[in-house]
């Protein structure tokens, strides 16, 4: 088979900030005249986009580079990189688990990834900007009917346990004009959804706007019906920015809202910056503005210290909010967080044990939260046919729950249908759509 010398192919780890940064080396490297290979067997530059948030994140994507090495046995003019949190993380000792490794880039230098491919030495590209190092440049859309926007980069609180710091270094906040340009790009190509991304995303504050001008400039974009974001953190919610939210129509009513801990002393050691009871008064707080409104969360079992009483109280926390849904964590001493020079003093039996009892309580909450709308009639914007029945199709409702649905006569992704919800399978519900 004949290759195209620049062919490329990006396999991606992790959290929706890096689909979106590969989406955003695309762009860099269809500027330069790259295409997209359908498979990384088919392509000459080999990317992998990894993750450092937990060990087994790490793990997984080094497996994955040490399979991929083989492809030079075959061809040894294909280039493999590491992009993402791990470059940063692990830096030089990437190239002795990975002796066929020739780059290593960190999040803040995709741009420089032309260079990198065309060099001759196994080189790095690593360390953070203390400005948007995209200014003017864009993601690349595939076409899908929901789109990520990055508005923010890095992040400047130390949660105890998080990776992400150093990895993607000091928050940095891109332009709004960038923000409104790339959503007006998405939408041009088929988006009627755009989730803006930030590790604090409602901190956003630029020179040219803050979180509410941001909200209100992109619900202006022509074709852009949705908006949503992830994640936002409880101390930016203060009750004047929730009351502005709320007057927004296309911000949906949906908010992941990671709370990690139901125990003020285990979220005063994470160095949180709120207590439960700050936690409940912003949820009391966005309830009280949006009725109805969604809230899905984060949550790390066995945090260094957590006493049976801080685990109870996790689970009081969780029966009090009722979250929607929520994705649940051991917690995992990454090297070079500050706790990770806690001593850890739960074992691994017992860190399993308090996760499977948050697991369970979790999926009690997640059939109640959807069993209440059956009988509803919702708005659910098609997102593509069912794979397991040709005339069903998958949508999400402005909660974003997921529904499966027959919609009436020929259905396209994007568009929005009234559906009855009349029943839950599993995590689902199914629905009826109405005239
Ligand atoms: N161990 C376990 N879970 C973690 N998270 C972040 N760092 C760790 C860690 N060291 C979880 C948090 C965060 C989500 C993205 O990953 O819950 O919100
Ligand atoms: Fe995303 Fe955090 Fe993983 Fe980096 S470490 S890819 S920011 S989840």
């Amino acid at each position: 088979m004949e290759i195209n010398a620049k062919s490329y192919f990006i396999l991606t780890y992790g959290c929706q900030m890096n689909e979106y940064d590969s989406s955003l080396v695309e762009g860099i490297l269809e500027r330069e005249g790259y295409q997209r290979a359908a498979r990384f067997e088919e392509a000459e530059v080999v990317l992998v986009n990894t993750c450092s948030v937990r060990e087994k994140a790490e793990e997984t994507a080094i497996e994955k580079l040490r399979n991929l090495q083989a492809l030079k046995r075959g061809r040894p003019t294909v280039k493999l990189g590491v992009l993402g949190c791990m470059a940063e993380n692990r830096k030089e000792a990437l190239f002795a688990s990975l002796p066929k490794l020739d780059f290593a880039i960190g999040p803040d230098h995709y741009a420089e990834l032309p260079r990198l491919i065309g060099g001759a030495e196994k080189s790095l590209a690593l360390g953070n900007c203390p400005d948007d190092p995209y200014r003017g440049m864009f993601a690349v859309s595939g076409g899908a009917v929901s789109a990520f926007v990055a508005v923010q980069r890095g992040c400047n609180l130390r949660c105890a346990y998080c990776i992400v710091p150093s990895t993607r270094g000091p928050e940095k906040s891109r332009a709004l004009a960038d923000i409104v340009e790339e959503a007006r790009r998405m939408a041009g190509r088929g988006a009627v959804e755009v989730t803006l991304l930030g590790q604090t995303v409602n901190a956003y504050r630029a020179q040219d706007g803050n979180w509410i001008d941001l909200l209100r400039a992109v619900s202006q974009v022509e074709g852009i019906r949705r908006i949503r974001f992830t994640s936002p953190h409880p101390r930016y919610f203060t009750a004047g920015i929730v009351a502005e939210m709320a007057e927004l129509p296309k911000v949906m009513p949906h908010m992941h809202l990671p709370v990690q801990s139901g125990s003020s002393t285990v979220l005063r050691a994470m160095r949180r910056q709120y207590g439960r009871d700050q936690y409940l008064a912003t949820v009391a707080r966005l309830r009280a503005a949006i009725p109805d409104i969604a809230i899905t969360t984060d949550i790390i079992a066995g945090f260094p210290g957590e006493s049976e009483e801080d685990h109870l109280a996790t689970l009081s926390l969780m029966r009090e909010v009722r979250f929607d849904q929520a994705f649940m964590f051991a917690y995992s001493p990454r090297p070079g967080t500050p706790s990770a020079a806690l001593p850890e003093t739960i074992d691994r039996t017992e860190k399993i044990r308090r996760l499977e009892e948050i697991i369970a309580l979790q999926l009690e909450h997640t059939r109640e939260r959807l069993d209440a709308r059956v009988g509803a009639v919702e708005e659910v914007l098609l997102e593509h046919p069912s794979r397991r029945e040709a005339r069903e199709w998958v949508g999400r409702t402005p909660h974003f729950r997921k529904v499966v649905l027959v919609p009436p006569g020929e259905a396209r992704p994007g568009q929005i249908v009234t559906v009855r919800i009349n029943a839950r399978r599993g995590q689902v519900l199914w629905g009826e759509t109405l005239p």
